[in-house]
């Protein structure tokens, strides 16, 4: 167990992106009220994904992880869940074929609320509030009464996941996620998408596969891994105070856990090393992610690594880089370098969304082809250094929103008002998100057949 820490060591500790609660007693008996819930997730779940983020790590599987930037008391409904999970397992799908390697499945849902900001202070006009912080902590409409943190939403954000997480497994398990269903799952498409025809090609591929698999006797029902999926959940470990009061030990291996989502992140704004988010991280022992922005350097991450993998456990730590498409040549390198150096075993995992923000039009929007640019130099920057590239992070959605411009439609600036629906950064909406598996399965194939090349000639 990780020396001197305990689930509250973290409240010695500085702390960067923390609300203004104003009554601090209501705040702890919501906390003390949510110690006494049942765990969202299990300590033998967070080891099952562990494991298979090792072979990752090792090489021998790719990481999808992707949803909303904020998940929103608003739209919580069956409808966004299921198209949400079906774009998911689309691109899964698609890059199962592209990379020939299993495809581990983490959403960023059932308790992705809590945001950090860039400032304390929005102002609108002449009128200046406290920033909205996500929906665990406070309201987004822009008025003095919704922006003043209040503590309830904990609850409501642990009922909310609870039950998203209830619909997920049974997504996952009860038939949907069945490959025999890969062409059912094309019902979600929008009218005329760009993508219609290249999943119904791949799709016929998987049936076909599927009819000679049953003519020799291998079937959905004598095979659960056709007809179910693992599938996994994630979030920023933001709010610590509500993390420590869903933190438990495991009563099979006496470790603590964070019972709120499978694996936690750290993000890329409270990634310093002696302060709270980093103390609290390095005590449970659920597979992490950091994120990795322009500001880190070999040295910090190896630090960074040192306190949060101290055994050189493999799937413990993903790294999950967020440069900018212009950036990742200058920075991903010599990170790489320094883990290489150093022989520490993690996932590199690619963010293409969080460097690549600009506004148009007064929207918060991120052009496709940067995303896809940054995912490129991503593959090639492994490539050349001979390491995995392990996996890409998204925010995207089912739905057909208008929030980053470009793709095949080729959204542009003036589209963006028809829907824009995001409560923070904006996202791929199913057809782009769809769009990027294809274009990196298409890459994925590419480095394979170059691969070949190299050995056979
Ligand atoms: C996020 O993933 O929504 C986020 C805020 O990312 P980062 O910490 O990398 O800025
Ligand atoms: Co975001």
């Amino acid at each position: 167990m990780a020396q001197n820490w305990t689930p509250n060591s973290w409240r010695q500790k500085p702390i960067q992106q923390v609300p203004d609660f104003p009554d601090l007693a209501a705040l702890s008996a919501t906390e003390a009220q949510l110690a006494t819930y049942p765990p969202l997730v299990f300590a033998g779940e967070a080891r099952r994904l562990k494991n298979q983020l090792a072979n990752v790590s090792e090489g021998k599987g790719f990481l999808l992880q992707g949803g909303d930037c904020a998940e929103s008391f608003a739209e919580h409904g069956a409808d966004t869940i299921r198209d949400f999970f079906r774009a998911f397992l689309q691109m899964a799908v698609v890059l199962t074929f592209g990379a020939q390697q299993p495809v581990v499945k983490v959403g960023r849902i059932a308790g992705q609320f809590a945001k950090p900001r860039s400032s304390n202070i929005e102002k609108q006009g002449d009128v200046e509030l406290p920033s909205y912080r996500g929906d665990i902590i406070n309201g987004i409409e822009f008025n003095e009464k919704a922006r003043i943190p209040d503590p309830e939403r904990q609850i409501m954000a642990y009922r909310q996941s609870a039950a998203t997480l209830n619909l997920l497994r049974a997504f996952a398990m009860g038939g949907y996620a069945n490959l025999e269903n890969v062409h059912q799952w094309m019902l979600g498409f929008v009218k005329d998408s760009p993508q219609v025809e290249r999943y119904r090609k791949l799709a016929d591929r998987i049936s076909e596969t599927m009819d000679f698999m049953k003519a020799i006797g291998i079937t959905s029902e004598n095979h659960p891994s056709l007809r179910e999926t693992d599938f996994f959940t994630s979030h920023e470990a933001l709010l610590l105070g509500y993390e420590q009061a869903l933190t438990r030990v495991d009563s099979t291996s006496g470790d603590w856990y964070a019972t709120s989502g499978h694996m936690i992140w750290i993000g890329d704004r409270t990634r310093q090393p002696d302060h709270a988010h980093i103390e609290y991280c390095r005590g449970i022992k659920n597979p992490l992610g950091l994120k990795c922005g322009p500001s880190l350097t070999g040295d910090g991450l190896i630090e960074l690594i040192d306190l949060l993998n101290p055994q050189n456990e493999a799937g413990r730590l993903t790294l999950i880089c967020r440069f900018g498409h212009d950036k990742v040549a200058e920075h991903l390198p010599r990170l790489i370098r320094a883990v290489e150096k150093e022989g520490r075993k993690v996932v590199w995992s690619c963010d293409p969304m969080h460097g690549n923000t600009i506004t148009l039009n007064n929207y918060k929007t991120r052009p496709f082809e940067r995303v896809l640019s940054e995912v490129e130099s991503f593959f090639q920057i492994h490539r050349a250094e001979g390491t995995h590239p392990g996996g890409i992070h998204v925010e995207m959605t089912g739905n057909d929103v208008t929030e980053c411009t470009g793709g095949a439609r080729a959204l542009s600036g003036a589209d963006l008002a028809d829907r824009y629906h995001t409560h923070c950064d904006p996202r791929l909406n199913a057809d782009q998100a769809l769009e990027l598996a294809f274009l990196l399965a298409e890459r994925m194939k590419g480095g394979r057949d170059e691969k070949r090349m190299v050995v056979n000639g």
